[in-house]
């Protein structure tokens, strides 16, 4: 029978080259993004390379919460799912709201990925063995740690932000795999290194971005940071795609697949308890859902 896997903002960047490395490796892929004509596209280049069953394109704004909710059902729908892959994500350069009044950088790296998720738990748990796969950021390492609300005291820096919505994600990933343990789900963070892409292009013209503690070392964040992203998301899709198919995986669960599609340490403040009773109080209010929160 046909195995599906899914793969958020799947139509370019490094969400296009994990849908292509997961239909090589034989699995039906769908990919969701916002633009019908880029969907069309990405399913043409996926099917190229696929070996399993028929790429598709399904249209959401995963920005909006609403649109989650829909694309859930619409998987749903869709028949059996092995893999879940939650690989949008955005540093956006000024602070925005969503159409549900949410800070979107939150949104956009942890909420819609965690409502989702928890949408899709108990048919993943049915379809089991299956794999989710949240992709995270080095990123994490510059995060406020402050969960207590949506948007963290003091003034909007992209980065701290952007690295904060991943921390809280993180964080919710690991907990989820230790609520998870003997489903049948096994769930992995994926931190990609870096990649030139749609999201880091001209991402860092400005210091804005990062918080006057650190812009006098601007100069050296920009270079670093340049480095770091000068390679090809084929390259970064790496670590997704071993963490939804890598066989040395099967039956493990918890851990962070770095940039070389191996096992690394997971950024301590991701398991701290304050931090996670934070993050699940927090993202329970804002995106609730109707099942209780799922146990092994
Ligand atoms: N690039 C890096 O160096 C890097 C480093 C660390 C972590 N990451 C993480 O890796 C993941 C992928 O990053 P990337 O650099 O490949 O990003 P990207 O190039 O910006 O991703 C482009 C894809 O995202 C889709 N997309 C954007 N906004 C969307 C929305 N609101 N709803 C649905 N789809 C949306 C786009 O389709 P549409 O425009 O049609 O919607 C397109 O498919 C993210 O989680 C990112 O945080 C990236």
């Amino acid at each position: 029978m046909e195995q599906r896997a899914v793969v958020t903002a799947g139509t370019g960047g490094i969400g296009l080259e994990t849908a292509m490395g997961l239909a090589a490796y034989g699995l039906a892929v769908t990919v969701v993004g916002r633009d019908a004509e880029r969907g069309a596209r990405a399913v043409e280049r996926i099917a190229t390379v696929a070996t399993g069953g028929e790429p598709r394109f399904i249209a959401a704004d995963l920005a909006s919460l609403g649109d989650v909710r829909e694309l859930a059902a619409r998987l749903a729908a869709e028949g059996p799912l092995k893999v879940l892959v939650n690989n949008v994500g955005a540093m956006l350069a000024d602070r925005q709201h969503t159409v549900d009044g949410i800070e979107a950088t939150f949104v956009l790296n942890h909420l819609s990925p965690y409502l989702l998720t928890e949408l899709l738990l108990d048919q993943l748990r049915a379809d089991g063995p299956s794999r989710i796969v949240n992709v995270s950021s080095s990123a994490v390492r510059a995060a406020k740690r402050s969960f207590e609300d949506v948007e963290p005291p003091g003034g909007y820096y992209a980065f701290h932000w952007y690295g904060r919505a991943k921390l809280a994600n993180l964080a919710y990933t690991l907990d989820l795999a230790q609520r998870l343990r003997g489903s049948g789900i096994s769930v992995f963070a994926a931190d990609p290194g870096g990649a030139a892409t749609d999201m880091t292009n001209g991402t860092m013209r400005s210091p804005k971005i990062v918080s006057p503690a650190l812009r006098p070392l601007w100069p050296l964040v920009r270079r670093l940071f340049a480095r770091s992203t000068a390679g090809p998301a084929s390259t970064a899709a790496r670590s997704s795609i071993a963490a939804a198919t890598d066989a040395s995986l099967d039956g493990r669960t918890g851990l962070v697949i770095g940039p070389r599609a191996t096992p690394v340490p997971a950024f301590r403040a991701s398991t701290t308890p304050r931090t996670v009773d934070n993050v699940l109080r927090l993202s329970r209010r804002l995106a609730p859902v109707e099942h209780e929160p799922m146990t092994g």
